[in-house]
């Protein structure tokens, strides 16, 4: 177990943000996170983080920041059909993906690159090109805060929907993912209808060999479309997208297509319509400005991007002015998918 106090956070959240914690506690199994547990009361409040890609602190964590390295990859179970692979919270996301691409195996590929951990993947339901995590995760075990107790959670029990999960509404701050265990496909069936993936899969196979794509190839597509459009946080602090896409009422949407009859959207089983925040931003002339060091991306207008010595007021200055202006063109409000500390 690592105990810091006075720890700066600076490499622990994408946006890049110069702020301290308190406390800094790193635990590296569940008897470790265990033995821990009476202390805590002593060291609230209390912050679980993975890969920070996620976060933007709003000013120093007087507090304890908790995070886990546990990591291992192994192959628990499954069937003909099907592998388990169980993952320590701590892995690195992609690392998982690549690990499940190069033994062949379908689900993950199309979440190729997204940042952040694998216990992560199951708090925020990552999702991305047609895919979601909740798709492929099989159960989540997680240990109380509170008592110590370990409850593994079914897939059902984590109650999914787009970037929601039951750790993020219902038990937030409850309880610490210590692994999470996904079901793979022996025989990937390869999604590739969504955002591009099919135009990219043509420029690097060819139209005619377009059915000699493997698990491998659709994540390499996927590696080439987020490179291009999304910034890497190594060299432009970001979290990724900072909105999330509004769900509207048909009529709502109905009264914005006759006005902007291009407008890109997703129709929802219920009826609803997601229409992307990147789209909304766009339209109202942001991609590309920056309010002081803090700035809309240029190639995505969806990502809030650190231009360098950005304090987390600038980030929230310019996160407002952006919900403005979407609110007064569209009468849309468009919420932070990002949590704020
Ligand atoms: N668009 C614009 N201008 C922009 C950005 C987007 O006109 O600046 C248009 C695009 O042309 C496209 C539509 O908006 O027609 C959708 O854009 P895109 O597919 O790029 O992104 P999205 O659907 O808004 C979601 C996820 C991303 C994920 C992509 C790909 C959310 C909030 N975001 O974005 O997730 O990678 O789909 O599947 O759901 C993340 O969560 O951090 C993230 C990057």
């Amino acid at each position: 177990m690592k105990h810091y106090t006075d720890y700066s956070l600076l490499r622990h959240n994408t946006f890049g943000m110069d702020v301290r914690a308190s406390h800094f506690i790193e635990y590296s199994s569940e008897e470790e996170l265990q033995q821990l547990i009476p202390q805590l009361s002593s060291l609230q409040p209390l912050l679980h983080i993975g890969g920070g890609s996620n976060l933007l602190f709003r000013a120093d964590f007087e507090g304890t920041v908790l995070h886990s390295a546990i990591r291992g990859i192994t192959a628990v179970g499954g069937d003909t059909d099907t592998v388990l692979l169980r993952a320590g919270a701590a892995e690195v996301w992609d690392d998982f993906v690549a690990y499940t691409v190069r033994e062949g195996l379908g689900g993950a590929e199309n979440l190729s690159l997204i940042p952040g951990e694998v216990g992560a993947s199951a708090v925020q339901n990552i999702g991305a090109y047609g895919a979601e995590a909740k798709d492929i995760i099989d159960s989540v075990e997680a240990i109380s805060l509170r008592t110590g107790e370990k409850r593994t959670f079914g897939n059902a029990d984590c109650r999914y929907a787009y970037r929601q999960s039951i750790f993020k509404q219902e038990l937030k701050g409850q309880y610490a993912i210590t692994h999470v265990t996904y079901r793979l496909s022996r025989r990937p069936r390869l999604n590739t209808s969504y955002g591009g993936i099919r135009d990219q899969l043509v420029k690097m196979l060819g139209a005619d060999r377009l059915g000699q794509a493997t698990v491998a190839t659709v994540r390499q597509a996927i590696i080439d479309i987020r490179r291009e459009k999304l910034p890497d946080p190594a060299t432009l602090g970001n979290a990724g997208s900072f909105f999330m896409n509004p769900v509207v009422p048909r009529s709502q949407f109905l009264a914005l297509q006759q006005q902007y009859p291009d407008v890109p959207h997703y129709e929802l089983d219920d009826g609803r319509v997601k229409v992307p925040a990147g789209w909304l931003i766009d339209q109202c002339g942001w991609k590309g400005r920056n309010l002081g060091s803090a700035a809309v991306h240029s190639r995505q207008a969806l990502v809030l991007v650190n231009l360098g010595g950005a304090t987390p007021a600038d980030i929230l200055r310019l996160s407002d002015a952006v919900c403005q202006s979407v609110k007064q063109k569209f009468g849309i409000d468009i919420r932070p998918e990002v949590n704020f500390i």
